[in-house]
């Protein structure tokens, strides 16, 4: 029976993660730039740690939305990410991960991506569970909210309407 209990709220600061990654050889192709796959599993990595220190919950990711790769980043350049839980629905979280491209000989950073990943909190049985409400404290933490949820509206529209098409099939 999966538990409807849901734990008290936190503020968003107790997700926040930021993580530093140095570009090595294994992480690049043969033009001397980042594979893309290589920064979505750091993006994963970040966003499952945030979603992780809100629920203080086993976490599963559910979707990542559409993301752009906005610059390439080379060889030796360094990667911070940077994550957040932005929205919490009910068993689901969204969380925002901002990447950015740092040049070391001038320690310049550029904005290289950004990504909005859902993870689902499990309980002991793997079921999904209720997750902690956030304690929205800024500004800014209200506006990342609601546009999160006008972001989990838009996604389940599209999945219902893609199911429709398809006469109901997931
Ligand atoms: C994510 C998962 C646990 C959802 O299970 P489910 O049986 O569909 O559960 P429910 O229908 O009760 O949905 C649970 C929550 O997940 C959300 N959810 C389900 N599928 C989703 C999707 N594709 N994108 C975003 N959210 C999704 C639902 O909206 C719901 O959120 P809410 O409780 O906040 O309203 C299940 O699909 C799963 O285990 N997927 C594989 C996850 C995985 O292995 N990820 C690793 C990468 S492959």
């Amino acid at each position: 029976m999966p538990s409807t209990d849901r734990p008290a709220p936190r503020p968003v600061s107790v997700s926040c993660v930021e993580m530093t990654q140095l570009v090595l050889p294994p992480d690049t192709n043969q033009h001397g730039s980042i594979f893309g796959g290589r920064v979505l599993q750091w993006i994963d990595i970040a966003g499952a740690i945030a979603a992780q220190r809100h629920s203080r919950r086993k976490v599963v990711t559910a979707s990542m939305d559409e993301m752009h790769f906005l610059v390439p980043i080379k060889l030796a350049e360094v990667v911070i990410l940077r994550a957040c839980v932005n929205f919490v629905s009910r068993t689901s979280m969204e969380v925002g991960v901002r990447v950015e491209r740092e040049v070391p000989s001038t320690g310049e950073r550029f904005h290289a991506a950004t990504a909005y990943l859902t993870f689902v909190c499990l309980d002991d049985d793997g079921k999904p569970t209720p997750a902690p409400l956030l304690e929205l404290q800024t500004d800014l933490e209200r506006r990342r909210f609601r546009e999160a949820e006008m972001r989990r509206a838009t996604r389940l529209a599209h999945r219902d309407a893609l199911k429709a098409l398809r006469g109901g099939e997931g």
